[in-house]
């Protein structure tokens, strides 16, 4: 199976946020796709161990804020590598509250979803939102995955349903920088006819002849 071609499938990049008792909490997410439209349906596919999902779970409330591609990129960064367990990410990022819950503030607009179903899946719960609120904030053209990944040169964490694991990368030849940490020569696999880890064991750094064990992935 060529699993990239998972990769031709396109997505937008957005914000799905809810509310932790009285704070607003949220996670960036890309899974996200309008189901019906009358009544008008969308389905967001959110991790287990992403907190938005159990702040969903209990208030029955989300919010998808629609990025743009000028909004900074350190707002996807911010609502996807780090949790609302550890950070109160909205404390930092400017927000308006649409019909109870948190919309961020940058993004180009925006739709609040009351949870009608659910579905759970061995590592995300997908779940069923009709649409009870949506407005724009202003205009801007609304970021995609692949802008994402390839204008803003931005990754997806584990918990994203499109994560690439390691192997997979391996398989369809997606190639990394390997930065000796002795002496910081860089293996650039795009320079390089052999992936670093195909190289034999014995290999040594050719600057400070250091071990591969001395590497790590740029
Ligand atoms: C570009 C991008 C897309 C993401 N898409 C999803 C997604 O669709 N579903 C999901 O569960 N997590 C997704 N994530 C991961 C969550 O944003 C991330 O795990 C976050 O730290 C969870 O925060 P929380 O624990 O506060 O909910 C994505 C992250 C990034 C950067």
């Amino acid at each position: 199976m060529n699993t990239k071609v998972l990769r031709n499938l396109s997505y937008g990049v957005y914000v799905v946020s809810s509310m932790d008792g009285e704070r607003p909490t949220g996670c960036t997410a890309n899974s996200i796709m309008q189901i019906t439209s009358s009544p008008p349906t969308l389905a967001a596919s959110i991790n287990h161990d992403n907190y938005t999902n159990s702040c969903i779970k209990k208030t029955g409330m989300f919010s998808v804020s629609i990025l743009c591609e000028d909004v900074n990129p350190g707002v996807i960064g911010h609502f996807g590598f780090q949790s609302g367990k550890d950070v109160n990410k909205y404390d930092d990022t400017p927000y308006e509250m649409r019909s109870g819950v948190p919309v961020v503030k940058s993004a180009g607009s925006y739709l609040v979803c009351k949870v009608v179903d659910s579905m759970e899946t061995s590592s995300h719960t997908v779940f069923l939102g009709e649409i009870i609120d949506a407005d724009i904030l202003e205009n801007g053209t609304p970021m995609t995955y692949a802008y994402y990944h390839n204008v803003i040169k931005g990754k997806s964490p584990k918990n994203a349903p499109t994560y690439i694991p390691e192997e997979e990368k391996k398989m369809s030849g997606e190639k990394a920088i390997w930065k000796c940490t002795v002496c910081g020569y860089e293996y650039d696999e795009n320079k390089e006819d052999v992936a670093f880890e195909d190289l034999p064991e014995d290999w040594k750094c050719p600057v400070c002849l250091q071990p591969k064990t001395k590497f790590e992935k740029v």
